[in-house]
């Protein structure tokens, strides 16, 4: 009876197991990948190009009643479990008590977590609270006492794309641009008053600044100034910060005198560097050298507006790349990415990774690489189309800092002598010395719960 009774139980449950194995596939089958099948299987491999949704149009994973509407909603505390609620929404007690923002929660100068999450009771219930002004007070079941500003309690209900924003320093959208920004490029004089919320800003909204009235009879005030946009600078496999002429020291087109159409640096990294500069220290016996920039969040979005199939594809195909020019040295990403990037929160681009010359493998079916040639060379027209290509000859004392992950640069070929110098500073780095730089340490911390 109860052996029957246990089976009669469970063989629904093993039906519906079932039922959800042809539903995988399904999903499997939508999405953009090459799946082998096994030897001898009837079934020829097949690569699907469609249907895999992209981030901006991806159904969102919770529906809007779990986030709050912006503006002033009410904190209040009550109902049948007395529980904190932001606008009617409902803040878990275990989120609440974890991010108790007091000294015994977490420490005042690192800003670490010092509590152990796993000991707080699952059972933790509201004892007390008081609401004064924008903060509410609250004495927990386990005897601690809690205060909790109602901004922080509001941005925890908002949704992952504003708090994504927040966190990535994005609370305006970047500005596109074409040849005619070279009317009136940004720039900032490296001595201005607040230079460094300057310069940033002009990157985060353009991709790009010049820093005016360098000292260029060193390179050492270069150094100093690229230093500071991330506290440190990046070392690879050609040094850190860098001083060349054209004599190919390191094995790389880029230490030649011949003609760069415009590319990203670092392709061949997991991590492409966050932002690259160049300050041209002197250029004697001879002319060109002209520099490109193309706006490649530009470049992506015409290219949408244009070709959706090709965008698709240039967005969920990974492509491989590498560096072996050096003696002993061949780096590649530990998994290959696509040549354009969204972030999951926003769907915003987040990313171009274009160099034709690093290119090593892309991660198709050799019988279907076509179809990425296709996409890719419509991509390569916008890039070269004249509107979007912004020429600049650069000059002594003045930076050209640019975002490795946006804007793409080349150059013309020249002769004589040019002597450039640069470096790369990380993406995290970088973007860390923003946002203090435009909301302060205070501002900054605060969000991190939230954000
Ligand atoms: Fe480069
Ligand atoms: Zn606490």
């Amino acid at each position: 009876m109860s052996a029957s009774g246990i089976m009669t139980r469970s063989a629904p449950r093993l039906r519906s197991l079932s039922n959800l194995i042809p539903k995988t596939q399904k999903l499997l089958s939508r999405s953009l990948a090459w799946t082998p099948q096994p030897e001898g299987s009837e079934h020829r491999a097949k690569w699907q190009t469609t249907k895999r949704p992209l981030a901006d149009e991806r159904k969102p994973l919770w529906e809007k009643a779990y986030f709050l509407k912006p503006g002033d909603a009410p904190v209040e505390v009550g109902g049948r479990h007395n529980d904190l609620r932001v606008g009617g929404l409902k803040v878990p007690n275990i989120w609440l008590r974890d991010n108790c923002q007091c000294s015994a929660c977490f420490h005042g100068d690192t800003r670490q977590r010092l509590h152990d999450t796993f000991q707080i009771s699952r059972d933790l219930t509201i004892k007390s609270h008081q609401t004064e002004g924008n903060s509410t007070d609250i004495e927990w079941s386990d005897g601690h006492r809690s205060s909790y500003s109602h901004s922080m309690l509001r941005q925890a209900c908002a949704t992952f794309e504003e708090r994504a924003k927040i966190r990535q320093g994005l609370p305006e959208k970047p500005v596109y641009w074409g040849s005619s920004i070279s009317e009136s490029p940004p720039k900032v004089a490296h001595d201005a008053p607040e230079a460094l919320k300057a310069i940033f800003h002009n990157i985060r909204t353009y991709g790009f600044t010049y820093i005016t009235g360098v000292d260029y009879s060193t390179p050492e005030p270069t150094k100093d100034i690229l230093t500071s946009l991330g506290g440190f600078l990046r070392q690879t496999h050609y040094g850190g910060f860098y001083v060349f002429t054209a004599d190919l020291a390191s094995k790389d087109t880029a230490y030649t005198n011949i003609a760069l159409e415009a590319h990203t640096d670092n392709t061949y990294f997991t991590e492409p560097s966050g932002l690259q500069a160049f300050h041209l220290l002197s250029h004697t016996d001879g002319s060109g050298g002209a520099s490109l920039l193309v706006d490649g969040f530009k470049a992506a979005f015409d290219l949408k507006a244009k070709h959706r199939e090709a965008y698709d594809i240039l967005s969920t195909v990974n492509v491989h790349a590498h560096a072996s020019g050096n003696d002993g040295i061949s780096i590649q990403p530990y998994r290959g990415f696509p040549v354009i990037s969204h972030d999951p929160a926003t769907g915003d681009i987040l990313q171009v990774r274009w160099n034709s010359s690093d290119r090593a493998a892309i991660e198709l079916p050799i019988s279907e690489v076509e179809k990425w040639y296709d996409a890719a060379r419509k991509f390569d027209k916008l890039l070269k189309k004249k509107q979007n290509e912004y020429w600049e000859q650069l000059t002594p004392g003045n930076i050209l800092v640019f975002d490795n992950w946006r804007v793409l640069h080349g150059r013309s070929a020249f002769t004589g002598k040019r002597t450039i110098s640069g470096a790369y500073v990380m993406r995290d780095d970088w973007i860390s010395k923003y946002k203090m730089s435009r909301w302060g340490e205070g501002e900054v911390l605060g969000a991190i719960p939230t954000s």
